[in-house]
């Protein structure tokens, strides 16, 4: 196994002739949880959607580079994106309502699904898994049918399928957001627990810094298209550096809420076109220099990454 699961490397991704994310560069470890976090529209998804690669999600690789343990799959054809699809990285939608046929039971999908990856379909480890996961009716759940279930449990089914395929790399995009809170924490401590005893990583989407708090080794704050902040989970919740980061958590009593509460107007749309720093028009600190600084994400202190470390005492 390399020494990263995960290598993103100054990726740039466009939507058509509209750049979302820029010069994103970020590693995950073997067995590490690392969450990004960041408003609507800051790229999240985008980013997920340049892992996977597949060209129906829309989102073309400009510049930069994605390896997976090692093997550059960048630029990977049809039938060598199918493959590792599935076995070495799995996927959670931030909307699984149409990842299953309404009307054809779990079982024959998850069967499906197993077999297109070339793996067994073992009902007794599904079960297991389901188990594993705190599921109610986990011995008959394969049974139903999604329309009978409500939005919250097909969610879980698509993690329990992403869970069964054993991946190296979990991309989990606001996996847990449409679960009730008690469900929420259930499933995402026992993906994280899965995690000791499956050895995967996890790269987990989420707007709420609550969540990140409770699962993250790792986290990374994105900001219109952007990464301003990544480091261990603890340094930056309890030490953020960028001014962004910074109002966040100023803002969110108890680390808790969803983003963004308080920081006055919104991230620029097409703020990852901009030359010089795209907080400006939100920033306390900012001055004339900024409108053409180079973004850059410099190493602060051990572990911990920032564009800007403007107004730190
Ligand atoms: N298929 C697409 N074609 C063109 N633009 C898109 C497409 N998908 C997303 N976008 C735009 O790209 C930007 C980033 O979207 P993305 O879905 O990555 O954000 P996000 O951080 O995941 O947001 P959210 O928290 O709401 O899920 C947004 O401005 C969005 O409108
Ligand atoms: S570069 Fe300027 S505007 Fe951007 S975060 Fe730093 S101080 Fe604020
Ligand atoms: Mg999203």
């Amino acid at each position: 196994m390399a020494e990263n699961i995960l290598e993103i490397n100054n990726l740039t991704v466009t939507y058509g002739q509209f750049k979302i994310i820029t010069e994103v560069s970020f590693k995950v470890k073997p067995k590490e949880i690392v969450c990004i976090a960041g408003e609507s529209g800051c790229g999240k998804s985008t980013l997920i959607k340049a892992v996977l690669g597949l060209k129906q999600l829309g989102a073309q690789i400009e510049e930069g580079s994605v390896i997976l343990d090692g093997r550059d799959i960048t630029r990977l054809g049809v039938e060598e994106r199918r493959q590792i699809l599935g076995t070495e990285i799995g996927y959670v939608p931030q909307n699984t309502r149409g990842s299953f046929n309404n009307i054809r039971s779990y079982e024959v999908q998850y069967k499906e699904t197993m077999l297109a990856h070339g793996l067994p379909f073992v009902k007794a480890d599904a079960i297991d898994v389901f188990k594993k996961l705190n599921f109610p009716d986990a011995d008959t759940i394969l049974e139903y049918q999604p329309w009978e279930m409500s939005g919250g449990m097909n969610q879980r089914m698509a993690i329990g399928l992403a869970v069964l395929q054993k991946p190296k790399l979990m991309l989990a995009d606001e996996a847990t957001s449409v679960l009730d809170v008690t469900s929420q924490k259930e499933v995402i401590e026992e993906l994280s627990k899965l995690r000791d005893e499956l050895g995967w990583s996890i790269l987990f989407i989420t707007h709420n810094l609550g969540v990140a708090s409770h699962i993250a080794d790792k986290l990374g704050v994105m900001y219109a298209g952007r990464m301003v902040e990544y480091g261990a989970i603890r340094k930056v919740l309890d030490h953020p550096i960028h001014p962004y980061t910074r109002a966040l958590l100023a803002a969110i009593p108890g680390k808790d809420r969803k983003l963004p509460q308080g920081l006055e107007g919104r991230p620029p749309l097409d703020g990852a076109e901009w030359t010089g720093c795209n907080f400006v028009p939100r920033c306390r600190f900012a001055c004339e220099a900024c409108k053409t600084k180079k973004y850059q994400l410099i190493e602060v202190e051990p572990d911990h990454f920032a564009s800007c470390s403007e107004g730190m005492e």
